[in-house]
Order: structure tokens, then C-alpha cells, then sequence
């Protein structure tokens, strides 16, 4: 029997500023039943973002919600419409697929404990941007994925889940960050159905 049927479905909001590769993985999973949840809004800071046209095609609502003049985070009329366009959706967790500005105390006090990440590293090695490159720059021999809680700093939340990838010795940037994504899109479905069932369990 699939999950779906044994718990009732929660409701995902997506933020994302990207392609938007992990929203299509954690949105067909639901769809398979393989996640007890639907993705009830996708927003972006974004207007031309892939994640709004992956949106689109999935048939999920999506807007884009403007920024303000801030080039890292949110300014608070913007902060305020993410949250109000969250939680008229009525999101039960908040999932950052490629968000690409930092999200601060107003945001996390009206999802507190309910915001999660995926980072393309073992964190806490390469925090911030290309991942990926910083870890060909320094030479490790493996690197990987963390999904993490979100708190005020970068990429620095409690860790809920870490799964490795080997750097090979012919790696570029880009074949290293391929198979990082692969990994991502198996990992983060499987976590959030995690984090639902813990929802479930806890109420
Ligand atoms: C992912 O690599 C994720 O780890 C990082 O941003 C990227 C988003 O990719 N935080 P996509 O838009 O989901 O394809």
C-alpha cells in the first residue's frame, strides 16, 4: 500500500530561484505516492526561473513574488508576501529547492522547525555557492548532499540527512555537479516523506 494511503497528505511549499530539478523529483514522488503530500505552491524570486515553468507544466500553482532591492535576502514587504502566499496555501512544510536568498527571523518564527534545505556538499565542508567547485578547488576525494533544517545562518542548520558522492579524477564541474543532482533528486523526496511521517507520528 502506498504511503499516501495510510496518512493523510500534507501540503509543500517550494521556493526556488533555479531549474528546478528537485521540485520535479519531490512532485512526481507525490504523485507516485511515494510522499504522503501534494506541492500546493511553488513561489520564486525569479520572474524567468525553470522551477515557475516546471511549475506550469506540472499543472501546480506558482508565482513569482519580487525580492525587493536586497541582492541576498528578502526585503520585509517581500518577506511578508512569502509568507502570507505560503500560508494561504496552508503549507505544512517549507521546502528550499534552490532558493537563492537567505531567509531571516520573521520568515523562520511563522514556519519554525518547518523549513528544510538541500546543500551540494557534505556540509559543513563548502557552505555557500558552487559547491560543487570548491570541493574539485580543494581536491577531496568525495563529496555529496546534505538536507538540512533552516536557521539564520548559511547553510548551517541541524543536518537531517547526508548521502556521499565520489569526486572522480576526471571530473569537471559540471559532471561532478550531474551526478551531485542525481542524488539530490532520489535524496530529498525520500527525506521529506521522512519528515512527514515524524509530522504524523508527532503531531
Ligand atoms: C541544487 O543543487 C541544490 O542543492 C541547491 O540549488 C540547486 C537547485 O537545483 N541548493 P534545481 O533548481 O532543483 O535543479
Amino acid at each position: 500500500m502506498a504511503d499516501s494511503e495510510l496518512v493523510p497528505p500534507f501540503t509543500l511549499g517550494v521556493l526556488g530561484s533555479g531549474k528546478g530539478s528537485n521540485l520535479v523529483a519531490i512532485a512526481e514522488a507525490c504523485t507516485r505516492g511515494e510522499v504522503a503530500a501534494e506541492v500546493a505552491i511553488v513561489l520564486s524570486d525569479e520572474k524567468g526561473a525553470g522551477i515557475l515553468s516546471q511549475a506550469e507544466r506540472l499543472g501546480v500553482a506558482h508565482r513569482f513574488i519580487s525580492p525587493g532591492d536586497y541582492r541576498t535576502k528578502l526585503d520585509e514587504n517581500a518577506e511578508q508576501a512569502y509568507i502570507t502566499a505560503l500560508r494561504e496555501a496552508e503549507v505544512d512544510l517549507v521546502v528550499l529547492a534552490g532558493f537563492m536568498r537567505i531567509l531571516k527571523g520573521e520568515f523562520l518564527r511563522a514556519f519554525e522547525g518547518r523549513v528544510v534545505n538541500i546543500h551540494p556538499s557534505l556540509l559543513p565542508s563548502f557552505p555557500g555557492l558552487e559547491a560543487w567547485k570548491q570541493a574539485l578547488d580543494h581536491g577531496v576525494k568525495c563529496t555529496g548532499v546534505t538536507v538540512h533544517y533552516v536557521n539564520q545562518g548559511v547553510d548551517s542548520g541541524p543536518i537531517i540527512a547526508q548521502e556521499p558522492v565520489s569526486v572522480w579524477e576526471d571530473d569537471t564541474p559540471e559532471s561532478l555537479y550531474e551526478r551531485i543532482q542525481e542524488v539530490e533528486q532520489v535524496l530529498y523526496p525520500r527525506v521529506i516523506g521522512e519528515i512527514l511521517k515524524k509530522l504524523m507520528r508527532d503531531g
